[in-house]
């Protein structure tokens, strides 16, 4: 791989930092439960993904991350809110219309497990040139072998693993054919959700330098999708972290981890497992979750399990508030 190259796709969309690339608008996703009621999966969020930014975001499991990382990447359609894309609502059309827009291009997911977003039955050029052929129409054969190959170059996937099948591929190479795929089509916005949770810890590290690499010589944005702060931390220059389908905290990456201010945020970092005491987690979260079906829309998320909660928590949603710096909390106390 020729890492002397500083730009391998040639000319790339505007990446100065700065400049709004995707931003969501009171984006919300309500799913219809069996037995009547709504689960509120993404209530509310807004976000914005700066041009050449990476974005972490974090929240435990169930908290609404990949359902919102389906609504930005328009994979499915919103019950409410707008998706600005350089300034054009994308939410406004049907997940099926967006799919044969030109923009559609622009956003890219690389998913959890490898294995599963592969087709099995595709071999590793099918699938990288799979995308290529659908989103951009490529057809040429000649500059489609010419973009697989650039592709999985970029990614240090050796030549000779192009014809495989995923099955002949180790966990990593299977990642790296995940994240080839996503970016080959030359996104502006690549989202990764918890890209490397499914890979040993070992492969993990390669995996995430290998992501940290590639943003910095092609200048994608970024919205790493993580339920550990550690990964996000490594690679994120600003963190917003859901919890119950709720952004409860956003800030630069730094601030979060040396002067968290939401009670759930300071939960998570003292849950980050101790180096000393390998894998041991020190988690301060007490209590289970509230329910996401029809929650009270006065009632903080957090209460009930927020070691700060008073009854005003529970008559009065704290709605995201600037605490200066770039950094924005949803807590009547922080
Ligand atoms: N298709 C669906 N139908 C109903 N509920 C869903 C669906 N997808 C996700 N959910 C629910 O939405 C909530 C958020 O899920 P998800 O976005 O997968 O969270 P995370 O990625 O943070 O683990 C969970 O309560 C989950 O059970
Ligand atoms: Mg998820």
């Amino acid at each position: 791989m020729d890492i002397a190259d500083p730009n391998p796709f040639g000319a790339l969309p505007g990446t100065a930092v700065g400049v709004t690339l995707l931003e969501a608008q009171a984006l919300s996703m309500r799913y219809k439960v069996a037995g009547g009621g709504m689960l509120h999966a993404v209530d509310s969020v807004d976000l914005t993904i700066g041009s050449g930014e990476c974005v972490g975001l974090v929240g435990e499991s169930g908290c609404g991350k990949s359902t919102l990382v389906r609504l930005l990447a328009r994979l499915a359609d919103p019950t409410s809110g707008r998706i600005l894309l350089d300034g054009q609502d994308i939410a406004a059309v049907s997940q099926a219309r967006f799919a044969g827009m030109p923009q559609r291009a622009r956003i890219q997911v690389v998913f959890q497990d490898p294995s599963e977003s592969l087709n099995p039955a595709f071999r590793v050029f099918q699938s990288i040139a799979d995308p290529l052929r659908r989103l951009l129409g490529l057809k040429d054969q000649t500059k489609l072998i010419e973009r697989v190959r650039r592709a999985a170059e970029l990614v240090g996937l050796p030549p000779e693993l192009i014809e495989r099948y995923p099955h002949q591929l180790s966990g990593g190479q299977r990642a790296r054919v995940g994240i080839a795929r996503a970016i080959a089509p030359e996104p502006s916005l690549l989202i990764l959700d918890e890209p490397t949770s499914a890979l040993d810890v070992s492969v993990q590290a390669v995996i995430l330098r290998l992501l940290a690499d590639l943003q910095a010589r092609l200048g994608m944005s970024y919205l790493f999708v993580s339920h550990d702060l550690n990964v996000v931390r490594l690679l994120c220059s600003r963190i917003v972290v859901m919890y119950l389908g709720r952004v409860v905290e956003m800030a630069p990456a730094e601030a979060l981890f040396t002067g968290a201010r939401h009670p759930y945020t300071q939960a998570l970092l003292g849950a980050i497992p101790d180096p000393a005491k390998r894998g041991e987690i020190r988690s301060r979260l007490d209590g289970s979750p509230r329910s996401p079906i029809d929650p009270d829309p006065n009632a903080c998320r957090f209460h009930g399990r927020c070691p700060k909660g008073t009854e005003r928590c529970a008559t009065e949603m704290p709605r995201l508030t600037p605490a200066g710096q770039g950094h924005v909390v949803a807590c009547h106390f922080a």
